[in-house]
């Protein structure tokens, strides 16, 4: 790295250049995407400081991005994963603090002007700077989302985020790891200014002489030490009387002790004690606020020494590089396929998933969006719908009125098929009937192109069943959204023997372009994720039959990690839809999946789940409330609840779902071990912290599983036969 005063120079980082006094150092890594933030980055960067306090033409610094859309994207995750024992880890950590320590104290002022993501130890270097000026981009967005990752901010962030712009507002950033736009960031003290990108680096400029010159004092709002107040949004669930308890308490140090084990309690109730990262993040801004930023900064780097060589760390950064991974891909073997243009999409059928699918087309596509209907209520309704999910965004102040009109000004409706000669991919959404489904395909190929795409969102029908009807069945493939569509993260695309390589990339390419994380699996009954989740309910069916109480069967999986118990869920997919699959999963694979009885009395009674408004649960004002405990008389024991042990009603669901989709691997179903996790995380809620149901099985050992398996084989038959991959004691990630 070149030293010399005064001149302009690049590193394979940096570079340096002086403008009007001011040196500007720019971050540009060669080679990569996005910068990152690592030792070898901070020794780099200290240098350069060290060359702009020796320069006697700068008296100012600022530090910006080379990159299109990228200030620093955080730290360099696969360096961290280099990282083998806690105080290495630590180590680490301490060397960044005080890399951002020496910043912080730099005796000329140091602009941060921020464009495009500034996030983890990107914006703990930017919080270091004396000033931060960000755009006012859509790229733009700053945040700590270090506990996403399992981790904590590591190079003071858990002190100086609460010391600029107070606790509350640290706390609800740090502990969920969620990011800000920029008039968000700036109106909560983040940045200091907000400015048009073409500008960013000219005001910044502007702004360093200024500072510089002492003629612009940042204006920061008073910060005590009193934690208290920042707690009110942690501690939204306490009651009138506890909130005077907790202003009488503000000042008083055992007081706030006090209330941060009440914010521990809060943040337990949500983690289950599975993901200790908030938690730890908790006590370094404790340690902080208690004993100062020195204290608070040793808290902080041990702590997170500690996360870093934790499982659960280990377990969320895996599945951040299987996500990354499979954003790179097309979806096919070959990487060379292209996928072909979607300029123009129609879906069919506008009900619950028809909407929700034209809503993401719009939203994240940007492209003209048709909804064809069977009539004109199902056109009324199917618009209803997709303007419904943007007043929604609206009252969530998340969109205009102005820009839903330009998103809605993309999707129409209608009964016809005029225009569809233009369309390049149709994706079907109406009722689960293969007859049905097969007459839209000609009807569809009557009127489009011989390369427009038909794609069926069909939850169970083997695709190849589908294409059956097709005269060019190599453009027919499955692409299967998850409801509600405009939120659950995954598309599972399908492919036939038959479909074309160029439709399965350009699906994928439509559904990353959607937002959505893309697995492709081969064809087959229930293909992958409905047919690991019908086991696992029929599991949660024959529980219920023994004698399981609804309550504690539903505890049981929500403590074991998923977001829900299978019972709320069956109440949530629709209990007949659940039977319904239940029964074609039976036809297919015979005893071992032949389904509780149980669930055929139910739906008879007209139990169907939440759209309903009766199943297992009662639901007032679109609420779900307590068991419906008049169920129970359906039940063979009736009311008569046996106390059965949630570790075994957790372990037999869990143990059904791991083993069909070790299953569907040795069939070739899943394409790998990788998808088979992405795809029970992102579909089915599987517990993110163990990583998906092949993770799962190497961190137990296959073999623990196996004796598990063989245990219940004994006790409750052919369900429980292990899968050959398992009996051959495959390990699925090395
Ligand atoms: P839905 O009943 O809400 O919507 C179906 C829509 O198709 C209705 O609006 C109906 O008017 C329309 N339709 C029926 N015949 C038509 C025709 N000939 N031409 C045009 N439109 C017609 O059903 P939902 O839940 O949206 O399901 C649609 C498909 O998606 C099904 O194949 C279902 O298995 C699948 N699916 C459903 C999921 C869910 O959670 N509901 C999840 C994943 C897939």
């Amino acid at each position: 790295m070149s030293t010399t005063q005064g001149k302009d120079s690049s590193t394979s980082e940096f570079s340096y250049a002086v403008e009007d006094g001011v040196a500007v150092l720019t971050l540009d890594q060669a080679g990569q995407p996005v910068n990152t933030l690592s030792p070898a980055t901070g020794a780099e960067f200290d240098a350069m400081l060290r060359r702009a306090q020796g320069d006697a033409a700068a008296r100012a610094v600022v530090l910006i991005s080379g990159k299109k859309d990228c200030f620093v994207a955080g730290a360099k995750i696969d360096f961290l994963q280099t990282i083998r024992t806690a105080p290495e880890a630590t180590r680490v950590s301490r060397e960044a603090q005080e890399g951002f320590n020496r910043l912080a104290a730099f005796p000329k002022p140091v602009v941060a002007a921020i464009h495009g993501a500034c996030l983890g130890g990107g914006l703990e270097w930017a919080l270091a700077c004396r000033y931060r000026i960000a755009t006012d981009s859509p790229k733009t967005s700053l945040g700590l989302p270090e506990v996403q990752l399992g981790l904590i901010p590591g190079a003071g962030g858990t002190q100086r985020l609460p010391r600029l712009i107070g606790t509350q507002a640290a706390l609800d950033l740090i502990l969920t790891g969620k990011s800000l736009k920029p008039q968000k960031a700036r109106k909560l003290g983040v940045v200091d200014e907000v400015v048009p990108a073409p500008i960013l680096r000219e005001v910044a400029l502007r702004r360093a002489r200024e500072l510089a010159d002492g003629v612009l004092i940042p204006q920061r709002k008073e910060r005590g030490t009193g934690a208290m107040k920042g707690l009110g949004g942690i501690l939204k669930g306490l009651s009138q009387a506890d909130r005077w308890t907790e202003l009488a308490l503000e000042e008083n140090p055992l007081g706030r002790k006090l209330l941060f084990d009440q914010a521990k309690k809060k943040l337990l109730k949500k983690t289950r004690g599975h993901y200790p990262a908030p938690e730890k993040a908790l006590q370094a801004i404790l340690t902080g606020m208690e004993k100062g930023l020195g204290a608070g900064l040793i808290a902080e780097a041990e702590l997170f020494g500690e996360l870093v060589v934790s499982e659960v760390s280990r377990r969320l950064v895996e599945v951040f590089f299987a996500t990354t991974a499979l954003k790179k891909e097309n979806g096919t073997a070959d990487s060379k396929v292209k996928p072909h243009p979607v300029k123009k999409l129609v879906v069919l059928g506008g009900g619950l998933m028809g909407g929700g699918i034209a809503y993401v087309t719009a939203q994240s596509m940007g492209i003209p969006v048709r909804i064809k209907e069977r009539d004109d209520a199902g056109v009324a309704r199917g618009i209803g719908h997709v303007r419904g999910l943007y007043e929604e965004r609206v009252t969530k102040r998340q969109m205009t009125w102005r820009e839903v009109d330009a998103k809605m000004a993309l999707v129409t409706a209608t009964t016809e098929t005029s225009g569809f000669k233009n369309v390049d991919l149709v994706i079907e959404a109406v009722f689960e009937d293969l007859a049905l489904k097969h007459q839209l395909l000609k009807d569809t190929e009557a009127v489009t192109r011989a390369d427009c795409i038909f794609a069926s969102n069909t939850s169970a029908l083997p695709i190849t069943k589908i294409a059956q009807a097709s005269r060019h069945p190599e453009t027919v493939i499955g692409m299967h959204y998850f409801s509600p569509v405009q939120k659950m993260p995954l598309l599972e695309v399908i492919t036939h023997p038959k479909t074309a390589e160029w439709v399965t990339a350009t699906c994928v390419d439509v559904g990353k372009k959607q937002g959505k994380t893309v697995i492709v699996v081969n064809d087959g009954v229930g293909f992958y994720t409905s047919r690991i989740l019908a086991p696992y309910l029929n599991e949660a069916a024959f529980l219920l039959t023994e004698g399981a109480d609804i309550a504690e069967l539903d505890e049981a999986l929500v403590q074991f990690g998923f977001p829900v118990g299978p019972i709320t869920l069956l109440d949530e997919v629709g209990i007949d839809v659940g039977e319904k699959v239940a029964q074609i999963m039976h036809a297919a694979f015979g005893e071992r999946m032949a389904p509780a009885e149980l669930m055929k009395k139910v739906t008879a009674e007209g139990r169907l789940g939440r759209k309903a408004k009766k199943g297992f649960y009662t639901y007032e004002g679109g609420k779900k409330k307590d068991v419906d405990a008049s169920v129970y008389a359906l039940f063979p024991s009736g009311a008569d609840r046996k106390k059965l042990d949630r570790h075994d009603m957790a372990e037999r669901c869990v143990l059904q779902m791991v083993n069909e989709a070790v299953l569907c691997l040795g069939e070739g179903v899943l394409r790998s071990a990788r998808d088979g996790d992405v795809g029970a995380l992102f579909g089915l809620g599987f517990p993110a912290f163990l990583g998906g149901p092949f993770r799962y099985v190497d961190g137990l050992g296959v073999g623990k599983v196996l004796d598990r398996m063989e245990f219940w084989h004994k006790r409750l038959g052919p369900r429980f036969q292990p899968a050959p991959l398992l009996t051959a004691k495959t390990q699925f990630h090395r």
